[in-house]
């Protein structure tokens, strides 16, 4: 991979003022500016020329690394070749393309996908196959849908209806009505310090039965979580969870949704997380990792059941009233094409798997350091809870990114936890590198 290190940055920064930036203190921002003008393989280069190690692939997106020429050239050419084809009643070879290369990787029995531009997205239109799959088969008083505490689903109102974190729901009013939580699964009394999956907590699965003795089965619809929950800190399933989750909803004719926008495409150390943990949910969401970050793009996956109850009716007639301009854009399926053979070819979903205990072993070295409260990981995904300071919680988080970004590194917070979501191809000494900033940054 081209490493241009040598070349310095020059970028003036613009006016900031106009940009209402997503998620962010825009105020703080504006005034004490973190610009990235520039990525190559596991490295961002800040306006000023500051190189940083991307200890987070972005945004759980950039899998494959920043910038890597064979995913570069393939949206080049196609740029070239067609900028874009309507995705209503036309297509274009690429998406197809894309739709058999990932149905191919997804678990047995998972034959269909559905292109969208988001998790968000992607999320919303899983939802909107979930009921309308029961209406089409008689069974449309199934309108309830099942999410979590704590979950995180995008911010589409369906995503945010089903997600489980308080700060993206209270401004919004009622959103989708039905809709119930079962419990979150973190629990620091029982799991502190678990390596891999926690031992205890597989009966939380079992808090779904009472949702169901409470609204009976025939009023629901499907069951949402992510497989390891992200956004709200990365939250593992108990050994045993998925699969009694699945077993239940088996029992009352209940869809089961995984959201794999930030497990899918190695980043558990296989391709999928239902392959991982064996568990083969009826629909699977997914972004991100899919383009490996470099043009939006989402995408459902959907069991052939699913599909072929919709495929009835005037052969002519649309089968599912849903699709968006930008549906598999030829960009974006380009995009995906090359992405999903660099997975293949470089093979890093199985990197991924081989990493999985050296960021293990690196990451809960860090126990003892200071205010650090739980160390959790699974595949390269990591985290290490901190101590909140009193009434300022978030802070402490936050003085480390901070610190961290200052020191080289990028990492992301959510609440008082860093999260650690590595490209595929990190190295050991980089492993080390993160993790020895942290130290510091705890310490300081
Ligand atoms: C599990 C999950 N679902 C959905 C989303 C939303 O994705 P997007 O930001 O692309 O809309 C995210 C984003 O982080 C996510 O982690």
């Amino acid at each position: 991979m081209a490493d241009n290190t040598a070349r310095q940055l020059a970028t003036d920064v613009p006016d900031l003022e106009a940009y209402w930036m997503p998620f962010t203190g825009n105020r703080y921002f504006k005034k004490n500016p973190r610009l990235i003008a520039r990525a190559s393989g596991m490295h961002c280069w800040t306006h000023e020329g500051a190189r940083l190690l991307d200890a987070v692939a972005g945004l759980w997106c950039c899998n494959a690394g920043h910038c890597h020429p064979k995913i570069v050239e393939a949206i080049q050419r196609q740029a070239e070749t067609l900028d874009y084809a309507m995705a209503f009643q036309l297509g274009h070879p690429t998406v197809f393309e894309l739709a058999n290369k990932l149905t191919a990787m997804a678990p047995r029995g998972i034959d269909y996908a559905f292109f969208v531009n988001s998790g968000s997205e992607a999320v919303d239109t899983a939802l909107k196959i979930a009921l309308a799959w029961h209406r089409l088969r008689g069974d449309g008083a199934r309108t309830r849908l099942i999410g979590r505490a704590r979950g995180y689903h995008g911010v589409g109102f369906g995503g945010i209806s089903v997600g489980g974190m308080s700060p993206n729901r209270k401004m919004f009013a009622a959103m989708l009505p039905g809709v119930d939580h079962l419990p979150a699964t973190h629990n620091l009394e029982h799991n502190a310090y678990s390596r891999g999956l926690p031992k205890w907590g597989a009966h939380l699965a079992d808090e779904l039965e009472n949702i169901i003795a409470l609204h009976d089965a025939s009023t629901i619809a499907a069951v949402i979580v992510e497989p390891i929950a992200g956004s709200a800190g990365v939250l593992l399933p108990p050994e045993g969870y998925l699969k009694r989750l699945r077993e239940i909803c088996d029992r009352h004719g209940i869809l089961l949704i995984f959201d794999e926008v930030i497990c899918g495409f190695g980043r558990t150390g296989a391709a999928f997380a239902s392959t991982r943990f064996d568990v083969t949910p009826d629909l699977i969401t997914l972004a991100k990792g899919l383009t490996s970050g470099t043009v939006p793009m989402g995408a459902v996956l959907a069991s052939a059941q699913i599909y072929d109850t919709f495929m009835t009716g005037p052969e002519g007639a649309i089968e599912f009233f849903h699709g968006y301009t930008y549906s598999g854009h030829p960009l974006a399926a380009a995009a995906g094409c090359a992405t999903l053979d660099v997975y293949e070819d470089e093979g890093l979903f199985e990197r991924a798997r081989s990493l999985e205990t050296t960021l293990e072993d690196a990451l809960h070295s860090l126990k003892g350091e200071p205010n650090v409260i739980d160390i959790r990981n699974f595949g390269l995904i990591g985290a290490v809870e901190l101590e909140s300071m009193d009434g300022q919680p978030t802070a402490r988080a936050m003085n480390i990114f901070r610190r961290c970004f200052d020191d080289g590194v990028i990492i992301r917070t959510t609440g008082d936890t860093l999260a650690f979501s590595p490209p595929l191809i990190i190295d050991e000494a980089q492993i080390a590198e993160t993790v020895e900033c942290v130290r510091n940054a705890l310490r300081a």
